[in-house]
């Protein structure tokens, strides 16, 4: 953990701030150890460019700081809310933090920290401190990837298990409920990265479908976008099958995005934009007259977060480097008859991309995956 602060401290003075402010989340978690949920009460951990670090949180909270080997210096309030106000006044006070900006992140600060912040530090600037963050948090290393790899393999054990019981007029919720089921069976932490979906038929058209009643029916394509945890980190995977005899149009549709999925994979390498992996997925799709039908970015960060740096989009220059992870998901979105996407975890490696994820990748029929 020590070294991870010492990293932050570094980013820190390159982009020039005098101090950051985080509230729960991944980025608390990572530098500290900490576990604390985003509640109706305030928790901010204010760390200077010096390195020290002060805590503002609830009293019944403060038993935590003592498991860890951190030197964090707890400020604590009472049920009383006029008891916060203080606890942020004397945090600021004993980092001493001088009057410049501080740095916050920009999609987890809420309005009710800021305004505990703003009235001990008054005249202050809040600045987006998700750049400098993002730095620290999108290179991992050896044991951050072995979790993910944990967290792949948990994914795909458990999907398998859902799948044997699957049958005509089961619903998409069911089958949710039963992936859901198996992944904590399989060893995911309680928290899964996201709630799983699980689309049949002209459902699969929609990317971020949320699973209805709608009933299991021959010729369904059947779309799962799911994922487990281990320790934090996660894994993130879609797989698309066919259930009965499909539309041959599907079928078409289904090798075109295993080709992109596939020159994805290949283009990625160390040095390179990341853009490059998604006009090298991109161009399999246009090529085969399906470019409108692709309607979303290529691939996201991976790693304590579901969605984080670097994001896989056609335009991005950020330069790939050993040890990043994210996924490549290309799909085909076909409105009121069906949708492909097959997503991959993968890590840049020395050689290039290294798939955390091993499922087959084929539209097969459901019953040919479970003997596979
Ligand atoms: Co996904
Ligand atoms: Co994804």
């Amino acid at each position: 953990m020590r070294s991870r602060i010492e990293k932050l401290l570094q980013a820190m003075d390159d982009f020039g701030l005098p101090g950051i402010a985080l509230n729960p989340g991944p980025t608390l978690t990572y530098l500290t150890g900490l576990h604390f949920h985003l509640m109706e009460r305030p928790t901010v951990l204010l760390i200077s460019a010096e390195g020290e670090m002060a805590l503002i949180l609830p009293a019944l909270e403060a038993g935590k700081l003592s498991k860890i080997s951190l030197d964090i210096h707890a400020f604590t309030y009472d049920d009383d809310p006029e008891t916060r106000p203080g606890a942020f006044r004397n945090a600021i006070e004993h980092l001493d933090l001088p009057g410049e900006d501080l740095g916050v992140e920009s999609t987890r600060m809420r309005f009710l920290e800021m305004v505990y912040l703003g009235e001990a530090l008054p005249g202050r600037a809040f600045v987006d401190a998700s750049p400098c963050l993002a730095d620290l948090r999108m290179i991992k290393n050896q044991n951050e990837i072995e979790k993910m790899r944990h967290a792949a393999h948990i994914a795909q054990t458990a999907l398998l298990a859902a799948l044997k019981g699957v049958q005509v007029g089961m619903t998409e919720k069911e089958v949710a409920n039963q992936l859901i089921i198996q992944l904590l069976q399989a060893g995911s932490g309680p928290e899964l990265p996201f709630a799983p979906i699980v689309a049949f038929g002209e459902n699969s058209a929609n990317p971020h479908s949320v699973p209805t009643d709608r009933a299991l029916q021959p010729g369904d394509l059947v779309l799962v976008d799911w994922g487990a945890s281990c320790e934090g980190y996660l894994s993130d995977i879609t797989r698309t099958f066919t259930f009965g005899t499909v539309d041959p149009e599907l079928l078409k549709i289904g090798e075109i995005v295993l080709q992109a999925n596939r020159a994805g994979r290949a283009a990625g390498k160390a040095g390179l934009a990341a853009g490059s992996v998604d006009q090298a997925a991109r161009l399999v799709i246009s090529q085969a007259g399906y470019d409108e039908a692709f309607i979303h970015r290529t691939g996201h960060g991976l790693g304590l977060e579901a969605h984080e740096e670097p994001y896989i989009f056609e335009g991005n220059s950020l330069e790939l480097g050993i040890g990043m992870t994210f996924t490549v998901e290309p799909g085909i979105y076909l409105a009121g008859k069906g949708g492909v996407r097959i997503e991959d975890d993968v890590v840049v490696t020395e050689k290039g991309l290294e798939s955390l994820t091993d499922l087959p990748r084929a539209l097969l029929p459901v019953e040919d995956l479970l003997e596979a």
